[in-house]
């Protein structure tokens, strides 16, 4: 039997953006946070370099905005960078006061009364300013925040819940649009639940795993898009997704990302045959912002035949290695490779949605009561390519934002009340899974090929017409079958998909991450692509 649930606040996701809004919410509200895997599940357990954020006194606002600026190819919003980075110092003084292990600087040169933490520097950024516990900074805050939160009476921390789609009055066929809460999965009963709420926020993270080689874990599925879409959202520059250059090419290893850190730290990237080849694409060389990087290796492995590229910081003592990249050097050593004397072997792959769900400085998007934060965004921060760790940055100031908004509007927002229950009343139970299974490979695959670090016009009508042969097949297959964890992803990320080659095929240009051989210059005017739902 389906349940019914009442919050103040329902928060979909369990990542930094989810946990950093709930832990800043007062105390007297009644929290849900959901996760659709454990509560680990997202990309933030995972991050590996850092938190971008102005701490030296050397460093300034200005410069951080600049770099931030120059990265997003001309298409940043600049209210929407300088607001995050004039807040990315008390971001970090509030994680530290939640108890992240941030790495302390025990450089001997370290001068009496200057920032105590190491910073390190990353592509793109003009100073060290990237705050960071070794190489497994998302391990760090996550565990922080989660014991934080399990502190917390009043938030309910609830695991193997999948939303499935948001409650609307408009989708109850009432007056106004208003967002009432979320239908949602429970994994452990097979049931679908009612969450009523007075706030819901979408904290879903990306979409990376639309592609088939991908730095993401398996949840990545754009959920929090592709259900804000359904609602009526705006979403926008969902063309822009951003490839990190450098994940382990190993046949065993799955997603696993060689952090942009070691580039930071004097790692070179080579050809199979030893050439460094990074200066001839940029004279920031491996520092060059990762659109450019990953461009570079994916041009040199095409002109090559070549399945990878090389990263090498074997060049450093052996002990700054294993000290400031425990995880990589324990994670290659697995796989045999030593990289204290080898160099590692690397590809590109999928790594973060810099496009979403269009939302204001307080996370609101274009439907009343529903807040959208974190990857699952667009704010204008990222432009046409995210700087290496505004992401994490941006779920902190955002996470406060949107929070301080909602505590404001408190007092005139109800409970709802009488939310009618899922029906499952027109659905059986699914005896042909291996549709799922097939259409989610085909998806993965010819984005990848089609929708990838270098397009096409011919491409992307391919992919187009795929996607909507895709959509129609699973709107059926949804209409017929009761909902699981695999067919819900598999309908977002279908949906989304969509998004971003509708996307794509309206830039007329190459700007940023999106490169085209058909428009290969940069139009003079820099503009969004905003798509808005038929409601
Ligand atoms: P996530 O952390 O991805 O969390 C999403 C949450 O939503 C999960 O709890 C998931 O279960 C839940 N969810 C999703 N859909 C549903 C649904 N339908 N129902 C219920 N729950 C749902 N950025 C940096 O700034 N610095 C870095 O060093 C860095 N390194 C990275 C390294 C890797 C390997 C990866 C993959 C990313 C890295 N990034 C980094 C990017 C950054 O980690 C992410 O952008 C950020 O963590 C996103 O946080 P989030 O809270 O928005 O979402
Ligand atoms: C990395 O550590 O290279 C990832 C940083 C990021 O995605 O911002």
């Amino acid at each position: 039997m389906s349940q019914q649930y009442q919050h103040d606040v329902l928060v979909i996701g369990s990542g930094a953006a989810g946990l950093s809004l709930a832990l800043t919410l007062p105390a007297h509200l009644r929290i849900a946070v959901l996760s659709k895997g454990d509560l680990a599940n997202g990309s933030t357990f995972w991050a590996q370099g850092g938190v971008a954020a102005v701490l030296d006194d050397t460093d300034t606002v200005q410069s951080h905005v600049e770099d931030t600026l120059n990265a997003g190819g001309g298409l940043c919003h600049e209210d929407a960078v300088r607001f995050t980075v004039e807040h990315s110092r008390e971001a970090i003084q509030w994680l530290i006061d939640q108890g992240v292990p941030f790495t302390r600087d025990d450089d001997p040169d370290h001068e009496e009364g200057s920032f105590e933490f190491h910073l390190t520097r990353e592509g793109g950024h003009s100073h060290r300013r990237i705050i960071h516990a070794a190489d497994a900074t998302g391990a760090a805050i996550f565990k922080t925040l989660l014991a934080q939160a399990r502190l917390r009476p009043n938030i309910e921390l609830l695991e193997q819940r999948v939303a499935v789609d948001l409650i609307t009055e408009r989708r109850l066929g009432l007056t106004g649009d208003r967002c009432l809460g979320a239908y949602v999965l429970n994994r452990h009963t097979g049931e679908v639940d009612t969450f009523g709420a007075r706030f819901t926020i979408l904290a879903t993270g990306g979409a990376a795993k639309v592609y088939l080689y991908t730095s993401n874990p398996d949840g990545a599925c754009g959920d929090g898009i592709a259900m804000a879409w359904r609602a009526g959202c705006r979403v926008a520059n969902l063309e822009f997704n951003q490839f990190h250059p450098t994940c382990l090419y190993h046949p065993q290893a799955k997603s696993f990302l060689v952090t942009e850190a070691l580039r930071g730290e004097g790692a070179v990237l080579k050809l199979p045959n030893g050439e460094r080849f990074m200066p001839r694409f940029d004279p920031r060389a491996e520092l060059a912002p990762r659109d450019i990087v990953a461009r570079a290796i994916d041009h040199e492995m095409k002109r090559l035949g070549v399945d990878c590229v090389y990263l090498d910081i074997s060049h450093k003592p052996a002990e700054f290695i294993t000290t400031h990249f425990p995880t990589v050097y324990e994670r290659c050593l697995t796989y045999g490779i030593d990289i204290t004397r080898q160099p590692i072997p690397v590809v590109p792959a999928a790594h973060y949605t810099c496009g979403g769900v269009m939302v204001d400085a307080q996370g609101r998007t274009d439907v009343p009561g529903l807040y959208a934060i974190g990857e699952t965004t667009f704010t204008g921060l990222h432009g046409a390519n995210r700087m290496a760790s505004n992401s994490l940055l941006e779920c902190f100031v955002y996470g406060r934002s949107a929070a301080d908004h909602i505590v404001d509007l408190l007092a005139h927002i109800p409970l709802p009340e009488g939310l009618p229950h899922w029906d499952a009343s027109q659905v059986t139970d699914s005896d042909e899974d291996v549709i799922i299974a097939h259409n989610w490979d085909e998806l993965r695959r010819f984005m990848w090929d089609y929708v990838g670090i270098v397009r096409t016009t011919k491409r992307l009508q391919r992919a187009e017409h795929r996607v909507r042969l895709l959509l129609d097949e699973i709107d059926e297959f949804y209409s017929n079958y009761r909902v699981s964890r695999d067919l819900i992803e598999l309908r977002n990320l279908a949906q989304v998909a969509e998004l971003m080659i509708r996307s794509a095929m309206e830039r007329k240009e190459s700007r940023g991450l999106h490169y085209t051989l058909d428009y290969p210059e940069m139009l003079p005017e820099a503009k969004d692509t905003i798509l808005t739902p038929d409601k």
